[in-house]
């Protein structure tokens, strides 16, 4: 049986302000999967998310991203979105005045069609789904991000991508100012959410969150270009050498 992969980046070329800092990357992940992309500060691994979710201020310059099939380059944001693309961030925004409750249900309304969404049954969704991230029901009626701590935008993160119900998971991770129980949170959100039509890309440069959510494919990012992919063992042979070793390779090869 041929299975059609979710993502599928060629070749892809990308800077911001002039300056180039994806170089020719490659990437292709299937359903089920969990792919770990590493690698330094400053590789570029939060340009790719960028380029994905479309931030206007990132310009492909080559190469093509597909998304189920469909050319993700195309589509606006919030066709990403509703195609079945999750990105979270580094760095969440507070939006003053608006609660959880009502954000989560615009964001379902705008992913899933407003005629799909009965807002009794959402409500329930919502309340369930906050018991088992193990949130205080009042968190409903917060506003969204203000005065959040680290762990409770990462549980806000990932109540969104359970709302959502994604294809394509993207996690861009500061996984250090996380404490154990937010990493807990991080990865069972991540499992309920992997189904077999479920992709997941990890983007993080430590070890500590792969061991909650053991990855099936890694790569390391290094100048803008994946040097290297593996398995699950590279993750601890980066957190043995670092990236040095990689860097002459990389230079062989451009
Ligand atoms: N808006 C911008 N304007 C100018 N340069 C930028 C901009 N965004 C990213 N860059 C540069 O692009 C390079 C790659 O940055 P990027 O954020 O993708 O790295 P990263 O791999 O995510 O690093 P980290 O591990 O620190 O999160 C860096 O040199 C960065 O300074
Ligand atoms: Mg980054």
């Amino acid at each position: 049986m041929n299975i059609a992969p979710l993502l599928e980046i060629e070749q892809l070329h990308a800077g911001v302000a002039g300056k180039e800092i994806l170089r020719g990357l490659d990437l292709q992940i299937y359903p089920g999967e969990i792919h770990a992309l590493m690698g330094p500060n400053g590789s570029g691994k939060s340009t790719l998310s960028n380029v994905l979710m479309g931030h206007p201020a990132y310009e492909v310059t080559h190469g093509t991203i597909r998304f189920l099939g469909r050319n993700l380059l195309e589509l606006p944001p919030e066709e990403r979105a509703r195609a079945g693309l999750f990105l979270a961030f580094q760095y969440p925004v507070a939006i003053p005045g608006v609660t959880v409750a009502r954000f989560m249900k615009a964001a379902v309304e705008a992913v899933r069609g407003r005629e799909q969404v009965r807002a009794a049954a959402l409500l329930h969704e919502m309340r369930e789904t906050a018991r088992w991230l193990e949130m205080e029901e009042s968190f409903l009626n917060r506003a969204i991000n203000e005065g959040f701590s680290g762990g409770e935008k990462k549980r806000m993160e990932i109540f969104q991508m359970l709302l959502l119900r994604p294809r394509l998971i993207v996690l861009d991770e500061t996984d250090s100012g996380l404490d154990v129980d937010a990493l807990k949170i991080v990865a069972r959100g991540v499992h309920r959410a992997l189904g077999p039509d479920t992709g997941v890309l990890l983007i993080t440069h430590y070890e500590r969150i792969l061991n909650h959510i053991p990855p099936h494919k890694v790569h390391i990012l290094l100048e803008g270009r994946i040097v290297k992919s593996g398995g699950p063992e590279l993750v601890a042979e980066i957190e043995r050498r670092g990236y040095d070793w990689l860097r002459e390779s990389a230079a062989a090869t451009s």
